[in-house]
């Protein structure tokens, strides 16, 4: 086992109609609430006027529109002003993981006096933030329970992934009835993300018995419960374990005491959705079964082999380079069975930028230092297979 600290601060509180605690969680914090939201859904949901009756004795602004790949220069900036200028004492961010990373970077520039950007890209370590609570509305990210933050800046195409502790929520809200107008589309995609944050602390070169039977139970829920919520999109029970699941699966208690994989697949896909402005799910269901194949070989074997017998029952009489492959095989059917786009041509990408995004993305990503480690040539192989 390696060396760790863990600590998560955030309180989850899960459950049919949690969110009437609201006013007590935020009281403490004052009484000017920024309220941050992305394009609308929680108005057609009604979310928006429960928020709103809730928070009828606190001091209320708005920051609204928050692009899925949340834009620094419009959303992040435009939340640090208001809170700057209205003096916001607790940011509530009510949406997807969209809307909570932006709201992290809002509170973290919130209280820093210079460009925000320095923070995002750690040339400044902030000294505090703006205390964040938020009820989530689409399972996927994991941002509810974690310390990160990911912003988009369309014009360097970046797509930068900020971490630190002072960016965990106070509390998230979970109700899994909030997620039960979450199209096939994106429920599908939350699904590959969190099954793919999973492998990405799975794949690595120190792991204990414990940590693998945590991802492997969590991805086995993941796929049995998305599979229900993708026919019963108002299968409560579905919704709320895969909820809890996908919160689970990026806060970094499953694979405690693991070594770092370098998370490939998310810095490949990174870029995919800087240049392309995609879904990031959909990114990853493309690449991961393609990086798999391509990082297969003797000494990555062990990993693919404990995967396919403990994910998908693989026969253990088969031969390891059998299960391996059965298992990369597995992986490709399951999120074609959700329906996703398997090739980037099916989300609009052709080979005209492959090149300058693996650049991208061997200059930024420290891919190199991965478990299994790739150069901007390995990068553009996997590019490429994945078109
Ligand atoms: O904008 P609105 O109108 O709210 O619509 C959103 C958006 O169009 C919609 N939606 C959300 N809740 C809904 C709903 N539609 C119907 N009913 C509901 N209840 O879904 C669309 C996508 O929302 P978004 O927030 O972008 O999706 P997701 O939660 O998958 O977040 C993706 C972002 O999170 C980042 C990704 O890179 C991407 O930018 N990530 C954040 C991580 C973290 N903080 O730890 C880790 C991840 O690996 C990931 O990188
Ligand atoms: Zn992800």
């Amino acid at each position: 086992m390696e060396n760790f600290t863990y600590c998560t601060p955030t309180k989850l509180i899960f459950g049919d109609g949690a969110i009437k605690n609201l006013p007590e969680v935020l009281a403490p914090f004052g009484k000017k609430v920024l309220l941050t939201y992305g394009g609308g859904s929680i108005k057609k949901i009604g979310l928006y006027d429960t928020v709103k009756e809730l928070l009828k004795d606190f001091e209320v602004y708005e920051l609204s529109g928050i692009e899925p790949n949340p834009k620094y220069t419009t959303s992040v900036l435009g939340g640090v002003k208001i809170c700057k200028e209205q003096k916001i004492d607790v940011v509530l961010a009510v949406g997807g993981g969209s809307v909570l990373d932006c709201s992290k970077a809002i509170c973290a520039g919130a209280l820093y006096d210079g460009e925000p950007w320095d923070l995002i890209t750690y040339k400044v370590k902030a000294k505090k933030a703006l205390p964040l609570v938020d009820v989530l509305t689409l399972a996927a990210t994991g941002s509810e329970y974690d310390s990160g933050c990911v912003i988009s800046r369309t014009e360097t195409n970046d797509k930068v992934g900020y971490l630190d502790e002072l960016l965990f929520p106070v509390a998230s809200f979970l109700d899994p009835k909030y997620t039960y107008s979450v199209s096939r589309k994106q429920t599908a995609a939350g699904a590959a993300d969190a099954i793919n944050h999973i492998m990405e602390q799975y794949f690595c070169a120190k792991h204990s018995t414990l940590a693998d039977g945590m991802c492997e139970a969590a991805i086995r829920s993941l796929i049995a419960n998305a599979k229900i919520a993708l026919e019963e999109p108002e299968n409560y029970d579905a919704r709320g374990e895969f909820m809890v699941d996908c919160s689970l699966a990026c806060n970094t208690i499953l694979s405690i005491g693991n070594s770092y994989s370098g998370w490939p697949c998310h810095g490949m896909e990174h870029a995919l959705s800087a240049y392309y402005d995609i879904t990031h799910g959909e990114g990853l269901a493309i690449l991961t079964p393609r990086w798999m194949k391509y990082i297969l070989n003797d000494s990555t074997m062990e990993r693919f082999v404990s995967f396919g017998k403990g994910v998908f029952g693989m026969d253990p009489a088969l031969s390891d380079r059998e299960i391996a492959e059965k298992t990369i095989d597995a992986v490709y059917s399951l999120f074609e069975s959700f329906g996703m786009p398997m090739h980037l041509k099916d989300v609009g990408i052709d080979e005209t930028r492959l090149q300058e995004m693996a650049h991208h993305i061997a200059e930024n990503e420290g891919l190199d230092k991965a478990w299994a480690p790739l150069k901007e040539n390995d990068i553009l192989e996997i590019l490429k297979a994945s078109l």
